[in-house]
């Protein structure tokens, strides 16, 4: 916090009017399921993107991210969907809330982040989601949280250009500390889960498998559009319509094993959301473990969205004594959550560890994720 206020001092030559931040996600279960108007269950990383802003009188906006000691300057003519580099997800924010009639003034905002980038964890979400509060703030203008989410996905979807469904901003917006966000992706109904593994004698370990995301982008699309097309073929307006009970039929009128496979993972992890909650909530931590390996095996066989270096760190972290594990986030890479007795986290990453060594995968890196705070301003 003092060298992200000190850096705005130095490029601006005065103090910041407030720091605000916006954190990084992992998602408990619910994979996939969001674009399909499903239910998923995310929680809020003390992993954040950190912003020190003040107001200028024009229509500029001066972005330094100390990640990369990058300064860069944008106008309003600037702001066309399509720009590339880390400053589209500031620029396509300040562009969504002009497109739904809210003015913005221009700012200088000297950013850093710690969330993981390409780790699966919304490194991008909260980038957006932290500008969004602070030009929200700055600008006071009064929009409700789910609103804030939806403007930081336009930004993702239309400006950027990532077909992504509205997860991970409704987690970075809309998850409060202590609890994992139950968000019925149709109706946007959310609800605070507690969520507290220290109590049930739990830890949750996230492992980075460090795998970098090829073609997360072409099979993330793809995914998308079997699951749009699957859904016209049954006639109903997404696969959250189909129930755990009309899937055998559901999938007797579909002629294709793969899309076959893709609807039971959709239908199956709807299910299994919902069962999560329940546990969750009559305090059954242990409960979410059956369900954690059972997502697993569903995004591994059925979506076919992990890749080899994560499915080994799933069955390590089993075998090492996790009692549940999968992975999360958006698949081809990135992490995994295993959930462990308490005080035996290093011994199942170094676990992970030296079955990576051994199959002369990148080391893996690993924390303890307790649930967290979602965006606001801080100072
Ligand atoms: C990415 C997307 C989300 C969601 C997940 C998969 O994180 O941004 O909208 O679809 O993948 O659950």
């Amino acid at each position: 916090m003092e060298n992200l206020i000190a850096a705005f001092t130095s490029l601006t030559g005065s103090a910041p009017v407030g720091v605000w931040s916006a954190p990084g996600r992992v998602n408990l279960i619910g994979e996939h399921t969001d674009y399909n108007d499903g239910f998923c269950m995310p929680f809020a990383l003390p992993h954040r993107v950190l912003v020190a802003a003040a107001p200028r009188t024009d229509r500029t906006w001066r972005v330094q991210s100390l990640n990369n000691g990058e300064v860069v300057t944008f106008s309003g003519e600037d702001l066309v969907p399509g720009m590339s580099g880390w400053q589209a997800y500031v620029a396509g924010v300040v562009w969504a809330l002009g497109e739904a009639g809210h003015a913005v003034d221009g700012a200088d905002l000297v950013l850093t982040s710690d969330v993981p980038m390409g780790a699966g964890l919304s490194s991008s979400a909260a980038l957006e989601c932290a500008v969004l509060t602070v030009l929200a703030d700055l600008n006071e203008l009064d929009i409700a949280g789910i609103d804030r989410a939806k403007l930081a996905r336009r930004c993702e979807n239309e400006f950027v250009g990532a077909p992504t469904g509205l997860m991970d901003q409704a987690a970075s917006t809309l998850c409060t500390e202590g609890h994992a966000l139950f968000f019925d992706c149709r109706s946007f109904e959310t609800r605070q889960v507690p969520f507290d593994p220290a109590e049930a004698g739990l830890e949750l370990l996230v492992v980075d498998t460090n795998t970098p995301h090829t073609h997360v982008d072409g099979e993330y699309a793809e995914r998308r559009r079997s699951c749009d097309q699957a859904a016209a073929t049954l006639g109903v307006p997404a696969l959250r319509d189909i129930t755990s009970d009309g899937l055998a039929d559901a999938l007797a009128r579909l002629d294709d094993p793969i899309i076959q496979r893709r609807v039971r993972h959709v239908v199956t992890e709807d299910e299994r959301v919902l069962d999560a909650v329940r546990r969750l909530e009559a305090g059954d931590v242990a409960g979410l473990a059956p369900l954690l390996d059972a997502s697993h095996a569903s995004m591994r066989d059925d979506f076919e969205i992990t890749v080899p270096t994560v499915d080994l760190a799933v069955e390590t972290a089993r075998r090492a004594g996790a009692i549940g594990a999968r992975m999360t986030g958006g698949g081809f890479g990135g992490c995994i959550i295993a959930l462990v007795p308490r005080g035996e986290a290093d011994r199942v990453a170094d676990a992970v560890a030296a079955a990576f060594a051994e199959a002369g995968h990148a080391a893996p890196d690993r924390f303890i994720a307790a649930p967290s705070a979602g965006a606001g301003r801080i100072a």
